[in-house]
């Protein structure tokens, strides 16, 4: 089987890994480069160059540098008949932070109260619709902690606002302060958790990221959490999922769905070969294609 690993760096982890095991298990894996293909349309036709036509299955890695041309290009690969693991549709959902919890509060999934706002009219009434100071700013779109914010004081809120990005908005969201730093990350595969770990923040940040320094350790997680994360995966529209939850004495709250979750601290805090159950998964689908 041909397997394309649809990607902007081709010596990223989690890259090599897919390639890797692609080849372990018989299959031709290689990466396309994302800013190579060149998508052309016209009446009733789609095609694309510098593209291996012969491709059965394109997996995107386009985490952090995704933009609304790889969400195109993914689009364009669909309506060539390519199976593409995961759609353009899911990735784009994914990638608005927006418009994920809009369609997980909408889907009755349990989220942080969350604003967008595009100017400053009203702020004091969302501030305590959202529980008061401090709140959490985010960009709409971004990954790996950058551009979030714990806002304590007004001061530091309307200094944020200097910065709303024009045509985006900036989030506002309840800050879940027993959540202690701590966050879960749940790996769904085709509607089943793969994997879970829970990332704990360096000291003096509330951001548990990987990249800030933040480290995994492999848990067993309820059945609640499990379910939780399975259908915020399906709401979303992704096979392949990276779900983050956050928890208080009360409640668990999902904070963010990624469509291109990283794996290397996964697999290193649990021991699975996650790349080798991505690439299954894509056989799997080549193979059961309608
Ligand atoms: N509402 C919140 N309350 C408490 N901590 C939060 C909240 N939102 C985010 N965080 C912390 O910040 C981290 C990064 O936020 P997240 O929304 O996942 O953005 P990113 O896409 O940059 O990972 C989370 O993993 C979590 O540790
Ligand atoms: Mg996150």
């Amino acid at each position: 089987m041909n397997i394309g690993i649809l990607t902007f760096d081709s010596t990223l982890y989690t890259v090599k890994r897919l390639i890797e095991e692609g080849r372990i298990l018989g299959h031709n894996t290689y990466s396309i480069n994302t800013w190579n293909c060149q998508s052309f349309a016209r009446t009733n036709h789609a095609k694309m160059y510098n593209f291996p036509e012969d491709t059965d299955i394109v997996i995107p890695r386009v985490g952090t540098a995704l933009t609304p041309y790889t969400v195109s290009l993914l689009r364009h690969m669909e309506d060539m008949g390519i199976k593409v693991l995961n759609n353009a549709m899911g990735v784009q959902n994914a990638k608005d932070k927006f418009l994920t919890m809009q369609l997980l509060s909408k889907a009755g999934i349990s989220v942080p109260k969350t604003a967008l706002i595009g100017g400053t009219k009203g702020l004091g009434r969302i501030i305590n619709d959202l529980g008061g100071f401090p709140v959490v700013g985010k960009p709409l779109t971004g990954s790996q902690g950058n551009g979030i914010f714990l806002l304590k004081r007004k001061w530091q809120l309307w200094k944020n606002l200097n910065h709303i990005p024009f045509g985006k908005g900036i989030i506002l969201q309840e800050y879940i302060k027993d959540s202690g730093g701590e966050d879960i990350r749940v790996f769904v595969i085709d509607g089943k958790v793969a994997s879970a770990m829970v990332r704990k923040a360096r000291d003096g940040d509330f951001r548990s990221n990987v990249h800030l320094g933040g480290e995994g350790k492999a848990i067993e997680i309820d059945s609640e959490t499990e379910e939780m994360a399975i259908k915020s995966a399906r709401v979303i529209g992704l096979t392949i999922a990276g779900i983050d939850i956050i928890k208080d004495n009360k409640n668990k709250y999902i904070i963010e769905v990624n469509a291109s979750p990283g794996f290397q601290e996964l697999e290193k805090a649990t021991g699975k070969n996650i790349a080798m159950e991505i690439i299954n998964h894509a056989v799997y689908m080549v193979n059961n294609a309608k």
